[in-house]
């Protein structure tokens, strides 16, 4: 094995199952010491177990590595904060954070409740807020600077049954990407170099066991390469940025920019002037990655249609 983290200090959330926990193993195999932090709570939020950290940490120490277990809620302030101090308490330094903690409350957007809105949001959105905020408090002192892993999901696009879940996974592309910038702002004044980056991963675990048509599928130890390369120095560079992992295939997302202008033909536009030139002035196209969402979805209706009719 290499030794891309070697004396790193790194806390990964949601390290107790699936694809935190291969991250959490491989960066402690090339040479940091974790943090795994995870509140060992089943697909619905229920039933929080120490258990869960304890058996990812044995795992870790078991064959050499060292590690220590937070068993928190991360949508709790105050967690983000024992996180990031388990690390600086035990070894002086947090060099950097993962945070891969999420869970899920599928329903239809004109259905859903205010605490399937709420507990989704809170658990990755503000999970990784919470994380982040303490982490660059103290990397932002560190003349060795951090690296910030977030997870985020295609799904970031849009999602039928999980409006919740890709407002959260948007929100965490957001908060990243400002987290980047306020990096490159700080390097400015002289601070240590900070990055970034987002992984959006596919991957077999409990929380993709249910997804409803066929998708490319990997392992959770296929994505935890990426996220130990934009950990390490070789990936310091690296900012702003957002990768799918899924099995064998990397691939990097565009940056979102305007794309067509249009100029009103006076002071100001009318509804009326917008009604008649937006369509060829700028356009409406769907965009590739929702119209081929929209393709497949129509595939597996279809499909169902077919075995139903038998
Ligand atoms: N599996 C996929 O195909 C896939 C696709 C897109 C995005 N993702 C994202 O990747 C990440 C990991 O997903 P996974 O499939 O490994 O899920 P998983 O369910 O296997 O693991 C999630 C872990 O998070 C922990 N957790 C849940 N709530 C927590 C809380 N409040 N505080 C601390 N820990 C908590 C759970 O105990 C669990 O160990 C998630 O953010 C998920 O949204 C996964």
């Amino acid at each position: 094995m290499s030794a891309f983290l070697e004396g790193k200090n790194i806390a990964v959330t949601g390290a107790g199952n699936g694809i935190g926990k291969a991250v959490a193993l491989l960066c402690a195999a090339e040479g940091a010491n974790v943090v795994v932090a995870d509140y060992g709570v089943a697909m619905d939020g229920s039933d929080p177990t120490s258990e869960v950290a304890d058996a990812a940490v044995k795992e870790i120490t078991d064959v050499g590595g060292t590690a220590i277990a937070v068993a928190g809620d991360v949508s709790k302030f105050e967690v983000g904060a024992q996180i990031v101090d388990a690390a600086v308490d035990t070894w002086g330094s947090i060099d950097g954070v993962v945070c891969v903690a999420g869970n899920l409350r599928e329903r239809m957007l004109f259905n859903m409740s205010e605490d399937e809105w709420d507990a989704v949001i809170a658990v990755h959105l503000k999970g990784h807020f919470n994380v982040y905020r303490h982490a660059l408090a103290k990397m932002r002192k560190q003349e060795t600077g951090g690296s910030f892993v977030g997870f985020t999901s295609g799904a970031f696009m849009a999602s039928t049954a999980q409006a919740n879940y890709s407002a959260a996974k948007g929100g965490i592309i957001s908060l990243t990407k400002s987290t980047a910038l306020t990096a490159a702002a700080l390097a400015m004044r002289g601070g240590g170099p900070i990055n970034a980056n987002c992984i959006a991963p596919v991957a077999r675990t409990r929380m993709s066991e249910n997804v409803p048509f066929g998708i490319e599928m990997g392992e959770p130890e296929d994505i935890a390469p990426m996220a130990a390369y934009l950990l390490s120095d070789a990936g310091r560079e690296v900012n702003g940025q957002i990768y799918t992992s899924v099995g064998k295939r990397l691939s990097v997302w565009s940056q979102p920019e305007e794309v067509r202008t249009m100029e009103a033909p006076g002071d100001r536009w009318t509804v009326e002037q917008i009604a008649e030139m937006l369509p060829e002035g700028i356009g409406t196209e769907t965009h590739p990655f929702i119209a081929d969402l929209e393709r497949r979805m129509a595939e597996a209706a279809a499909a169902a249609d077919e075995k139903a009719e038998g």
